[in-house]
Order: C-alpha cells, then structure tokens, then sequence
C-alpha cells in the first residue's frame, strides 16, 4: 500500500459511526483502498504491514458472526495487534460504564476500538468520552456502516455502477439498522432506493428520507435491479408485528418461483444471518443470482479500507 498512500485522500471524519456522516467521495475512497486491498487478498501472500504499529480493540456487546470475524480478519491482514472483548465474559456484568470499561482497554495503549452495541448512538456518545477512533460495527436499530459499505461495493463490483440503479430493501425495516445506512450510502451514490415489507415493519413518514416505499413484493421486484432480503428480528421485537412467520413468508418470502415469475434477472443480496425457508428459499440464496458470500468476502476488503484509512486519519 505504500504507492496508495501517495494517493490517499483524507476521510473527512475522525471516526466512522453512520454512513449519514461520509461525503460521497469519502465513500468512493473508500472503495478505491478496497479495490487495492482486494487484489492483495487474491494474492498468496495476503498480509500487509500498513498497521503493524497499531492495536485495535474488538468490543462486541451483541452478537456477531461476519462481522466480528470480518473485522478480526481486516485488521490481522494490516498486521496490527488484536485484542478481542465480549460482553458476556467481562466485568460489565458487574456494573461497570461503557466509559470506564473502554477507558480501562485505552490505558493498555489501544489506539481504535470497534464496537457493535445494542444501544443506538452508543458509538457517537462513546466519541465524544474517550481519545480514540471509533468504527460502528452495527449500534441497535440505528447503522451499520461497514455492512453497507460491502453491500453497495458489491453491487458495484457485479453491475459496474450504482449510479441510477434501481434496490429495493425488503423486510423489517423498522428493526433495521442494514437498511438505514444503507439508504444513506445507495442514496449518496446515485441510486434510487424502495423499500417494501409489511406495513407494521415500515416506519412511518420513511418517505421524508426520499425513500419509494411498496408493500406488494412481486410489484417491487419487477420494479428494482438488485433485491437486498432483511431478517425479521424477532429479539428486538417487543411486540407482534405480523400473525405468523408462515403468513410473513407466503406474503414476503423470496422463492424460485416468485422469481421466475417477474420476467427479467435481478440480482439479489442478503446481509446474513439468514433464516432460511422465512424471508428468503434455500434455492434462491443458493443461485446464481445471489452475491451472498461475495458480500462476506468484500467485507474484509471494505473493513481493510476503512481502518487504513480512518489510521491515515489519526492525528
Ligand atoms: N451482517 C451482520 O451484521 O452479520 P453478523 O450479525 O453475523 O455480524
């Protein structure tokens, strides 16, 4: 990365805690640092030494599969210095702030800290209290920066473009933090953004954010280029939102023959966890159409991007 860094633009923020934040073309250097970092991933030798002289705090308060292992991933590849921390097994469960908490990993010298909390703002509060860069690695209900990152890069990366394509975010939207940041980052790049699920899983007044919104599935798959499937989160659900599953899914289920049926060929994603057989059918998150695991594979790429870049960043 040594050439890149002649290159580099500067981010325009210390930290990342919301797409809402990022200029379009801090979006678009970050999918130029990706693009390089990616090509470095595909090599044999798939280490770097750009961070070498950094430690990073993992912070995970909430439950992670990709993006834990996908930050973890990042920041190994850059050569820094890893120190990973779960909720469970910590002294928070006697009472200790997330400020005393993370100022405690801060004095061990830890220079950026990721965090993924079940509190919306708990990254942009933590910001403002502590001296250290801060990446949102998914805050409640609020963002999740990095996942839309890797979504938008990989709708790049199979249809050349974002500007004017047509997504559409299906599900709970409402519960969605993948759908926030990514309306935020499509919308920045160009593209046009539906959303459509059943109508006590929209939020209301989602238009304000110039938002088109559907709540007949076939109508906005034939509508859109890209379908991007959202899980129903029953555990931040306090209430019912819909009669069963089995009703959700007959009326917004992504099945083989609801695709078959729109006459063209859309592409379709999913941020993951899948519930298999509710939102989305096996052979359908299985096809061809689906960039499922190419969107957990450019998550290392964008997390590489973000942490050289934010590292770049730090005075
Ligand atoms: N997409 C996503 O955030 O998955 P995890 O909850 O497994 O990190």
């Amino acid at each position: 990365m040594d050439q890149h860094k002649t290159t580099v633009k500067r981010l325009s923020v210390k930290h990342l805690l919301g797409i809402k934040d990022l200029t379009k073309e801090d979006i678009e250097q970050i999918f130029a640092t990706a693009d390089e970092f990616k090509s470095i991933l595909n090599r044999q030798v798939r280490k770097v030494p750009t961070l070498r002289d950094m430690t990073i705090a993992n912070l995970f308060f909430e439950n992670s599969t990709r993006t834990k292992l996908s930050f973890e991933l990042a920041e190994k590849r850059l050569s820094a210095d890893v120190v990973n921390f779960a909720s469970s097994s910590s002294s928070v469960s006697k009472g200790e702030t997330l400020i005393d908490t993370v100022n405690n990993i801060l004095s061990m010298k830890v220079d950026m800290v990721v965090m993924r909390h079940p509190a919306p703002g708990a990254c942009a509060f933590l910001s403002k209290h502590v001296d250290a860069c801060i990446v949102n690695a998914g805050d409640g209900t609020h963002e999740h920066p990095t996942q839309a990152l890797l979504d938008a890069f990989s709708i790049r990366e199979k249809l050349g473009d974002i500007q004017g394509k047509k997504v559409v975010i299906v599900g709970d939207i409402l519960h969605s933090r993948v759908a926030l940041s990514n309306i935020y980052c499509l919308q920045k790049l160009g593209a046009e953004v539906m959303v459509c699920g059943i109508p006590t899983l929209i939020p209301r007044h989602i238009e304000s954010l110039g938002v088109k919104v559907s709540y007949n599935l076939k109508e906005a798959l034939q509508w859109c280029d890209v379908a991007n499937m959202l899980r129903i989160q029953l555990e931040r659900q306090d209430t019912k939102y819909f009669p069963s599953l089995r009703e959700y899914t007959m009326q917004f289920g992504l099945t083989k023959d609801l695709l078959n049926s729109i006459g063209k060929e859309i592409v379709v994603m999913h941020p993951g966890p899948i519930n298999r057989g509710v939102e989305i059918s096996s052979d359908v998150a299985d096809s061809d159409q689906s960039i499922i695991l190419q969107q957990v594979e450019n998550g290392v790429a964008i997390r590489m991007a973000v942490l050289y870049l934010l590292a770049e960043r730090k005075d």
